[in-house]
């Protein structure tokens, strides 16, 4: 049996889990039956659109987001509702703005040593601080007093402090200057490799992607509509919402980010969806579509969700 296939080497199993928000009286589902698996040492990235369910599924995984049906086994265990102290033993968690998730009252050195405090043991702080690039002398300031770059690399290192075996990245490098962006990846990879931990890595920029993972799951509208490793999925693109994708760089600021807006109108996600929710966007889409939710089909090592995956429409 192959390495993919062995169970006991998932370390985060999400079980087609729902996450429904009542808003002013209508149901949204913001992530409608999600299944991944993630294995050990590996990066997994799920991209899409903004607004098709990305941090709320992350959320899920954290035990923050309480989930409507499905369930979730992280590191060998049911996840509730009610997060324990050991979470940040289990999975790590990197924001989009390392600023809005640190106390501005607390020095570097708290930061990163909060998950030590909360299971009453004591962590490096300057063993840590080397490891993420910052060194000693950072452990007593404050977070506004370090650069964009700084504090990531600061809230990577919180992240990381009790070797989880899942870390969530949710568009680690969005909020930095390009020049930075590349340092960070660069200290997310050089981790990952050394901790041998495996990464949720959730991001708008398809580049990055490449670079970073080893698998990509393709979310639309709170469904994964295509998951694979990653060159399979980048080099012959099954489902017409991925081709969308990755053919969608209009002018070089853009290239490899994830338009706003794809050709044809973005449903509403309070419909209730029949058939496929790409179905009103799609050039392909045919009667079936629109009438029954597309089955999983295998193609080589990738799965899709659509009637007519591929290149041919017939
Ligand atoms: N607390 C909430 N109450 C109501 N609706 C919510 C809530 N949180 C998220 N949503 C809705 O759920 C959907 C998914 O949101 P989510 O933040 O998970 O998307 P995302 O893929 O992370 O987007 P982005 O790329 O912009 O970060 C969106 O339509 C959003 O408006
Ligand atoms: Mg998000």
């Amino acid at each position: 049996m192959s390495r993919g296939n062995n169970l006991s080497d998932t370390v985060l199993d999400i079980q087609n889990i729902s996450v429904k928000f009542n808003v002013q009286g209508t149901v949204h589902r913001a992530v409608d039956g999600v299944s991944l698996q993630l294995k050990k040492g590996e990066i997994l990235a799920v991209v899409g659109e903004s607004g098709c369910g990305k941090t709320t599924l992350a959320k899920a995984v954290l035990g923050i987001q309480p989930i409507d049906s499905g369930n979730i086994i992280l590191a060998g265990r049911a996840v509730d509702n009610n997060p324990s102290r050991d979470m940040a033993s289990r999975a790590g968690m990197v924001w989009q703005d390392p600023y809005a998730s640190m106390n501005p009252k607390w020095t570097i050195s708290r930061t990163i040593t909060e998950p030590f405090r909360l299971q009453g043991t004591k962590g490096d702080i300057n063993k840590i601080l080397e490891e993420v690039g910052l060194g000693s002398r950072f452990a007593f300031r404050y977070p506004h007093q370090l650069s964009g770059g700084q504090r990531q690399r600061a809230a990577i290192g919180r992240a990381l402090a009790l070797k989880p075996p899942v870390v969530i990245c949710d568009e680690p490098t969005a909020a930095l200057d390009l020049s930075v962006q590349a340092q960070i990846l660069n200290l997310l990879k050089d981790l990952q490799k050394s901790i041998n931990c495996s990464y949720l890595y959730i991001s708008h920029d398809l580049m990055t992607v490449r670079f970073l993972a080893d698998r990509v799951a393709v979310m639309y509208l709170g469904r994964i509509v295509e998951q694979g490793p990653t060159e399979q999925v980048f080099e012959n693109p099954q489902h017409p919402y991925t081709k969308a994708l990755l053919g969608s760089a209009p002018n070089l600021e853009r290239i490899g980010h994830v338009p706003d807006a794809l050709e044809g109108e973005l449903p509403d996600p309070r419909t209730k969806f029949v058939g496929c929710r790409f179905a009103s966007r799609c050039e392909k889409a045919k009667d079936a579509c629109k009438e029954q939710d597309p089955p999983a089909k295998q193609i080589g090592d990738v799965k899709v969700w659509c009637y007519y995956p591929g290149k041919t429409t017939s």
